[in-house]
């Protein structure tokens, strides 16, 4: 969950590698490090805090060398210090490390028997110390990286430097994303693609055991037995300026207002609305096996999980088809049953999260296919599965998922569709139905990010709250758990989401006059409940904002507060009923004063499980 970058050039090494290390903040910030060669020696800097402190601890000192690494941390193994900051440095080995090393236990012990001292709670440290002995009993430094990756248990991306080779950067990585950048004169080492994206857009993905050394002579790729190998550069296409702020005071509140622009980017080339058609050719598995179906699995993590419940909603409507949804984290302890006709799916944003990777390795000893849904270019995600569907909400560098969810719903919806055409299971005057629908999206959520000074308004007078209940029904549940998720992440404040016909078996016990309860309301199936839900809160005198596509007078009335949105065809409300919640989360979080892009002891990335 940390971030690691490296550089090799002749530009100014570390205005890159701190520049690169802000847009990597995301993944970690709680200390921050870099190692800088400067006249023939490994120059270490390192602090508790932000990039912005490192920045501060340096006060403009000049470490004007062509070679460095860089670290922002969170905190696994040991309390966030500046003695536990990266980069670690063991005689005249220095490492940046994004993992986990499993075994580091009883290697530390072994290392300290041997006379080894040790001054950070680390894991990552035994990797500088096992470099430098295997340097010191006489193998070349790529030699000693290898016999030491071979020591290690767990997962890492790493790059390192060594005192005795001033112009080779190694970088090294299983089971963490580590990417090669390839410049004019100059190459970069990032844990994501934002990192680098300024200064180059041909980036080398590396896989599992890929060591690459960087030199002034090039990079050389190996495998852990020192075997060459060949990895094209790809061309990365986004746009550099949407890793930047543009004017917004967060990169949340860009990434909210982006939405339209994201979901009209992942529609395009993939429908044809005329003919009632649609074109998922990246998707990459054949229509035989699509027709062979008989039941999906999605796996996800986070606010990714909650787009997955609302997939299920989805494909289950329009294919048929009976579709299980699980978190990352608990899916592959229980066995899951998958056989040939199943199709394993998997949605995650970065394509790294740990959990949601194991579920595709659980997928694959199975046998089942696997198709994801993903943000990030040739991320591991990307590239282990059998077909993907790529959501283009651009780089999401807020630590709460906006943009990224939003995509990920019309992912579904191309995808449900997708299949219920190749199934045979709707007819094209149907899917034009649909598709009509899909293209008046991005408008309407347009109409409610016009309406944020409202949203705002209510932020105020909810603002010193302590707890929160956010209740819906049917496909517009997970969104009660979004919401509330939301506000906890990035507000601090206490709150639920709940399936509102639960509310009496629990969550009603709560409700008094200093309970807010945020009813998402829309004429379903459900709506009479709902409605005696909101009686309920009432009675018991809760607070109640409802958010509601109905002009409904008696919803109104009893109302404290109302947010209004459009109407669109059921399975899309999601899309559209999340908006006001994610703008809701923003201002209770800016008015309460928190770090809204970096919330305390989250990350965006969770590499590690
Ligand atoms: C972290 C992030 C969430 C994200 C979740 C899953 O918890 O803070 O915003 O939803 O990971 O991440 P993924 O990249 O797999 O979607």
């Amino acid at each position: 969950m940390c971030g690691i970058v490296g550089y090799l050039g002749k530009g100014n090494t570390l205005d890159i590698l701190m520049e690169s290390l802000k847009r990597l903040e995301y993944r970690g910030y709680d200390s921050a490090g870099i190692a800088v060669f400067h006249k023939g020696r490994i120059e270490i800097r390192r602090c508790q805090g932000k990039i912005w402190d490192l920045e501060c601890s340096l006060k403009g000192e000049r470490l004007d060398g062509h070679l460095g690494i860089g670290h922002t941390r969170w905190a696994t193994h040991g309390r966030p210090s500046e003695e536990n900051a990266h980069p670690h440095k063991s005689g005249k080995v220095a490492v940046v490390h994004n993992g986990i090393i499993e075994n580091y236990v009883t290697l530390k012990e072994v290392l300290i028997k041997e006379g080894r001292h040790f001054r950070s709670e680390t894991d990552s440290e035994i990797i500088a110390h096992l470099i430098d002995k295997f340097i010191e009993e006489g193998l070349s430094f790529e030699e000693a990286v290898r016999k030491a990756m071979k020591k290690v248990k767990g997962s890492y991306a790493l790059a390192i430097l060594y005192e005795g080779a001033p112009d080779t950067l190694i970088a090294v990585r299983k089971e963490s994303p580590l990417i090669v950048g390839i410049g004019k004169d100059e190459c970069f080492v990032a844990s994501d693609i934002p990192a680098i994206l300024k200064y180059t857009r041909n980036m080398i993905f590396l896989e599992d055991e890929d060591i690459a050394v960087l030199s002034p002579r090039g990079v050389k790729i190996t495998d852990l037995e020192g075997k060459k190998i060949t990895r094209q550069p790809k061309e990365i296409q986004w746009d550099p300026v949407l890793a930047e702020k543009g004017g917004y005071k967060h990169f949340m509140l860009k990434e909210i207002h982006e939405q339209p622009r994201a979901v009209t980017d992942t529609i395009r080339g993939r429908i044809s609305l005329n003919k009632g058609e649609l074109f998922l050719e990246d998707i990459q598995l054949s229509a035989k096996t699509l027709k062979a179906l008989k039941r999906i699995v999605i796996v996800a993590c986070g606010t990714s999980w909650h787009a997955a419940l609302i997939g299920k909603f989805i494909l289950e409507e329009l294919c048929r088809i009976p579709v299980e949804v699980d978190l990352g984290s608990e899916f592959r302890y229980r066995d899951p049953i998958m056989n040939k006709d199943t199709l394993l799916m998997l949605i995650s944003q970065s394509g790294e999260t740990a959990d949601t990777l194991a579920a595709l390795r659980e997928g694959k000893k199975k046998q089942v296919k696997s198709l994801s849904i993903c943000n990030v270019v040739d991320s591991s995600l990307a590239r282990g599965s059998d077909g993907i569907i790529y959501t283009r909400a651009g780089p999401e560098i807020g630590v709460a998922s906006t943009k990224a969810f939003t995509t990920q719903l019309i992912a579904l919806y191309l995808f449900s569709l997708y299949l219920a055409q190749v199934q045979g299971k709707i007819k094209k005057e149907g899917i034009k139905e649909l598709l009509k629908e899909l293209v008046k999206l991005p408008r309407l959520m347009e109409e409610v990010l016009a309406g944020d000074h409202e949203i705002e308004r209510i932020a105020k007078k909810y603002v010193n709250c302590r707890d929160f209940l956010y209740l819906a029904r049917s496909i517009n549940y997970p969104i009660a758990l979004e919401g509330a998720l939301k506000l906890k992440e990035i507000s601090y404040i206490h709150a639920e989401g709940y399936p509102a016909g639960e509310m009496k078996h629990g969550p009603i016990a709560l409700i008094d006059e200093d309970m807010p309860v945020m009813v998402l309301f829309t004429r379903d199936k459900t709506c009479e409940k709902v409605l005696g839900n909101i009686e309920e809160v009432k009675a018991r005198s809760g607070k109640l904002i409802v958010v509601t596509t109905e002009k409904d007078k008696e919803v109104l009335r009893k109302a404290d507060d109302i947010i209004s949105i459009p109407k669109t065809n059921p399975l899309l409300t999601p899309a559209v009923f999340v908006i006001p919640l994610q703008l809701f989360a923003y201002h209770m979080a800016v008015l309460r004063g928190t770090d809204i892009d970096q919330p305390r002891n989250l990350a965006k990335s969770v590499t590690v499980e």
